[in-house]
């Protein structure tokens, strides 16, 4: 029986709901470009843009879920103890973000009136709300070097000494690769020697490994190998490797039995997510490998750049995927020009540049980008 409840639309109407119809499905089911069709820009602000592939999201939807806060997601459990068995831990803990994986971690290795110990330009200090105050009551001991990168004698002038007057110094953070340092990756050596040296002390150490993958990639040492000198390891998944979301924390059972404590009382409990930890396996076998493309590429931006007139870089200072440049100029007037010509970049100073290379940009991607600086900021460029 007809449904009198639904007037038939008009003819005109009906064409109207097809071509909506189909511009949505398009932007939904494909990943086509959005409506209105553009050329989207060459993304070069950050490695967290990557987006997950069709593969991955197939890979997603058809993982095997469960109730990872009641610990039976098994896609979790297995991202969870193949990231321990990479880095050669006991056991690990699938968290939402880096900054709880680091947070977390610093919860767990110490109490309220602790002192940590990191350099200055590290990601646990500068970017994460202040939670080492907020989460762990703890203070911080600054440390300051080239790059990102400090020497064991550093880590020792901060050292307090074990006196009620003073706060307990109790944990050396390391970053590698360093964000702010420009991607550098810290020698292993000097991890081996800073790392001694709090441990002579009687601290814990952690790395935040955000960019382990990355560290690993250029070196060819094996992210056990960084992670040897740890009591526990960060590492994100949401950062050149495609995924949407995901880092881990690894470390003794004790620790991440503290960490997974910690990860509920922040909120960071998930349910099914095992679609996310399948995303991060996937990336793992898929896309950690082709990190090195990266670092080719953000070497190639930076020769194209050394050869501008309003840009300074030494290309040997590239050691990863992140790129700091100065300009002769107003950065963030350079950084909107660059975005009309079809490059986004982030100013991260009154006249200096970050880029990115990752997944979300390919070869092509780079001549192109390259094209783009050699206009806006080679001698034809107006500064
Ligand atoms: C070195 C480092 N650690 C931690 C984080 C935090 O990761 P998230 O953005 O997932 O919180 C970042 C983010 O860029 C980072 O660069």
């Amino acid at each position: 029986m007809k449904d009198r409840r639904l007037p038939s639309p008009s003819p005109i109407r009906r064409e109207v709901v097809v071509v909506i119809t189909e511009r949505y499905t398009r932007l939904d089911g494909s990943g086509l470009l959005p409506w209105p069709a553009m050329t989207p820009p060459i993304d070069l602000r950050s490695d967290t843009v990557t987006q997950p592939t069709e593969a991955m999201k197939q890979t997603m939807m058809s993982a095997t879920l469960g109730d990872d806060v009641l610990g039976d997601d098994p896609t979790v459990i297995a991202l969870q103890e193949r990231c321990a068995a990479l880095l050669e831990k006991e056991a690990a803990c699938f968290v939402p973000s880096g900054s709880m994986a680091n947070q977390v971690a610093i919860r767990a290795h110490t109490r309220p009136g602790d002192e940590i110990i990191c350099h200055e330009h590290s990601h646990i200090y500068q970017y994460e709300g202040g939670a080492w105050a907020a989460v762990s009551g703890c203070s911080i001991a600054l440390l300051h070097g080239d790059r990102g990168q400090f020497e064991p004698a550093d880590v020792a002038a901060v050292i307090r000494m074990n006196d009620h007057h003073f706060p307990r110094s109790r944990l050396l953070v390391v970053e590698n690769t360093q964000n702010r340092g420009g991607g550098t990756v810290w020698p292993i050596d000097r991890i081996e020697a800073v790392t001694d040296e709090a441990r002579s002390h009687g601290l814990r150490c952690h790395l935040d490994g955000a960019r382990i993958w990355n560290a690993s990639a250029a070196t060819g040492i094996e992210p056990a190998e960084y992670a040897r000198h740890f009591d526990t390891v960060s590492a994100c998944f949401s950062k050149g490797l495609g995924c949407p979301v995901g880092s881990i924390v690894c470390g003794d059972t004790e620790t991440i039995e503290h960490v997974h404590r910690g990860r509920k009382m922040l909120g960071g409990g998930m349910r099914q997510s095992g679609m996310l930890a399948a995303a991060a396996l996937y990336a793992l076998d898929h896309h950690r490998h082709r990190l090195a493309d990266d670092h080719t590429h953000a070497r190639i931006l930076a020769e194209t750049l050394a050869d501008c007139d309003a840009a300074e870089i030494d290309p040997r200072s590239v050691e990863t995927n992140i790129l700091y440049f100065d300009v002769h100029g107003d950065a963030s007037a350079i950084v909107a020009r660059l975005d009309e010509s079809g490059v986004r970049c982030l100013d991260s100073g009154p006249n200096t540049i970050r880029c990115v290379t990752s997944l979300a940009v390919d070869r092509s991607g780079i001549d192109e980008a390259c094209a783009i600086f050699r206009r806006v900021l080679g001698s034809e460029g107006t500064w």
